[in-house]
């Protein structure tokens, strides 16, 4: 049954790609999907089949006819659109109907942008691992095995055996991991890169994938400082979200910097007077701090001869911020509802 199914549905397919005029569809239509038509025919053998049996070839079935149908409507809707143009009217010179055109996911688009605004003051963009050691995600970063601040990370461990130095495999759960992976590759500062990737955390809801993208600034010379990261992240506030927008450190906390800071960015909506959609003018864009001495430590870097910053955030969140921008859900970013993408 299976067998003569999936034949039926190759041979209908195939005759259908091959019409020519409308007769011909008509006909195909009556042939196949008409009340006494082939499917029908099957659908009658199905009845008396076994319950497990009706239900596999039942799905085959349903497959075959939805495929029919999807093929005979999209052919007559090519000829329908090429019809009203009797053939000796058809000017050969006229430039043909284009087809439509794709672009790029918006979250691409976001991750293009934001490293072009950094390269243009001198971040290298690099790549670390999605997945990666314990050590690179948590212990390196001053996160020891059982520190309760692990926990915020909500991280997905992989199930293989521990190492002994590295500890156990996991999804990175921040970009953060690439830090001491690039202390490591540029061994001697200065250091200026942008991490950007994808990152895995155990939750999903309104304003959370489960996968997600993060960017991770990293600077590290002789005598950087808070006014760095400061007038870096005015700078990029400005390039990203526009002139007018204006960004603000609050004191916060990371085991991975000292001080650390959650960084905020005026409402594009209230412009940072305080409305209904923002907590007193302003909008949470991520975290920030300078790099522990510790973290410095475990890349090998002296942290008596350098200092450094870094700063963290998320690509979706930060792009959703940006003007004009509001998504209600933001796992429709990840559906590939095509209404949804072609919108932007
Ligand atoms: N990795 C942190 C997070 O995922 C953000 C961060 C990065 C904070 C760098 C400070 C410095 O929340």
């Amino acid at each position: 049954m299976r067998e003569k199914l999936q034949n039926l549905k190759n041979e209908a397919l195939a005759q259908i790609i091959q019409a020519t005029d409308p007769e011909e569809l008509d006909r195909l239509r009556v042939h196949y999907l008409g009340k006494s038509g082939q499917l029908a025919q099957f659908a009658k053998e199905l009845a008396k089949l076994s319950p497990e049996e009706k239900s596999e070839s039942g799905q085959i079935f349903n497959d075959a006819k939805t495929a029919i149908s999807n093929a005979l409507a999209s052919k007559s809707e090519i000829r329908s659109r090429s019809e009203h143009i009797p053939k000796s009217e058809i000017d050969s010179t006229l430039p043909g109907i284009r087809p439509p055109t794709g672009h790029l996911h918006p979250v691409t688009h976001a991750i293009e942008e934001i490293s072009s605004i950094f390269e243009k003051i001198g971040f290298v963009r690099v790549r670390y691992p999605e997945v990666d050691w314990d050590w690179y995600a948590f212990e390196s970063l001053n996160m020891p095995k059982t520190h309760p601040a692990r926990d915020d990370w909500e991280t997905f461990f992989v199930d293989t055996p521990e190492d002994k130095e590295m500890g156990r495999l996991v999804l990175t759960p921040h970009t953060s991991n690439g830090q001491v992976r690039e202390m490591e590759r540029v061994k001697t500062p200065p250091i200026r890169m942008i991490n950007i990737g994808k990152c895995y955390r155990r939750q999903s809801d309104v304003s959370h994938t489960p996968m997600f993208h993060q960017f991770d600034g990293l600077v590290i010379n002789h005598g950087i400082n808070i006014t760095h990261l400061k007038g870096t992240i005015d700078y990029f506030v400005k390039q990203f979200f526009g002139p007018k927008r204006q960004s603000r450190l609050r004191p916060s906390h990371f085991r991975f910097t000292e001080p650390s800071f959650e960084v905020d960015v005026t409402c594009d909506i209230c412009n940072g007077k305080g409305c209904k959609l923002c907590k007193e003018g302003w909008l949470e864009l991520g975290g920030a701090g300078m790099v522990h001495p510790n973290v410095l430590k475990a890349g090998k870097i002296d942290p008596n001869t350098y200092t450094g910053f870094a700063l963290g955030w998320g690509v979706e969140r930060t792009y959703m911020m940006k003007s004009g921008l509001k998504i209600d859900d933001l796992r429709l970013l990840y559906s590939n509802d095509i209404r949804f993408l072609n919108q932007f």
